[in-house]
């Protein structure tokens, strides 16, 4: 038995799942975890030893120290893409398994990815799925990234993050090994009309009814 509950927040890219994760964790006093970070790290260390990372990387993944998750360069598109090439390849996931189970040992937790509620903790307590179209995803994350909204190149970068975005969520949907899906029992919040705000008092409230259900 865990310590706590089990929060998986899962969605494609860009959709606001740890943000959204990482103020629920906060509300809840729940520890968080961002998932796709271990990933990035695993990606940017192929990268840097010259490694094409769709090539075995798994060797990354079972030495990953807590350091290579501080390194302040994990969140470019570049480092997206080679995540998303080394998560498709299963030994990399399963190197990374335990980990995320063991985060949540002690005290439960609030995870996001993309298989937290699928594949990591299928018996989690809450499942969220988080979802927006790919154009409201790709504003987001050219602003998140520092992007100015009324540049004259804005349009043509947004354009392109968008696809770059479409392209890896058709890869993490689309693998053998743990693909992005909606679990049976998830709560699907579907934000394109949503504030950050919004969507945290939506969650909070379906965590809170899910919450009192099971302890009755
Ligand atoms: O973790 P994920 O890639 O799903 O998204 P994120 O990094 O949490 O959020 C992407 C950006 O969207 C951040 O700059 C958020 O402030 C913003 N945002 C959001 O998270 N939720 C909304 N409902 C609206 C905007
Ligand atoms: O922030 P964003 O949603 O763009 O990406 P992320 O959550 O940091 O994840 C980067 C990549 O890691 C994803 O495109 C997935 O390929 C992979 N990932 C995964 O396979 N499983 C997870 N639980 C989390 C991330």
């Amino acid at each position: 038995t865990r310590g706590g509950p089990v929060i998986a927040v899962d969605g494609p890219a860009a959709a606001g799942k740890g943000t959204l994760a990482r103020r629920l964790a906060e509300a809840l006093h729940l520890p968080y975890l961002d998932t796709g970070l271990l990933y990035r790290a695993v990606g940017r260390l192929a990268l840097d030893a010259g490694q094409d990372p769709a090539s075995p990387a798994q060797e990354f993944a079972s030495r990953l120290l807590p350091t290579d998750l501080e390194r302040p360069d994990l969140r470019t598109p570049v480092v997206a893409q080679a995540a998303s090439k080394v998560a498709a390849q299963p030994e990399v996931r399963a190197a990374l398994v335990e980990t995320q189970r063991r985060f949540a040992q002690e005290k439960g937790a609030v995870l996001d990815g993309r298989d937290i509620g699928t594949a990591i903790f299928p018996d989690a307590d809450v499942k969220l799925f988080i979802t927006a179209s790919p154009s409201t995803r790709a504003l987001r994350r050219f602003l998140q990234l520092g992007g100015d909204r009324n540049a004259p190149d804005a349009p043509t970068r947004i354009a392109e993050l968008e696809e770059s975005l479409r392209a890896r969520d058709d890869a993490d949907a689309g693998r053998a090994s743990a693909p992005m899906l909606v679990a049976d029992d998830a709560y699907v919040i579907e934000t394109d009309e949503l504030e950050a705000d919004a969507v945290l008092a939506k969650a909070l409230q379906i965590v809170r009814e899910r919450l009192a259900g099971i302890s009755e």
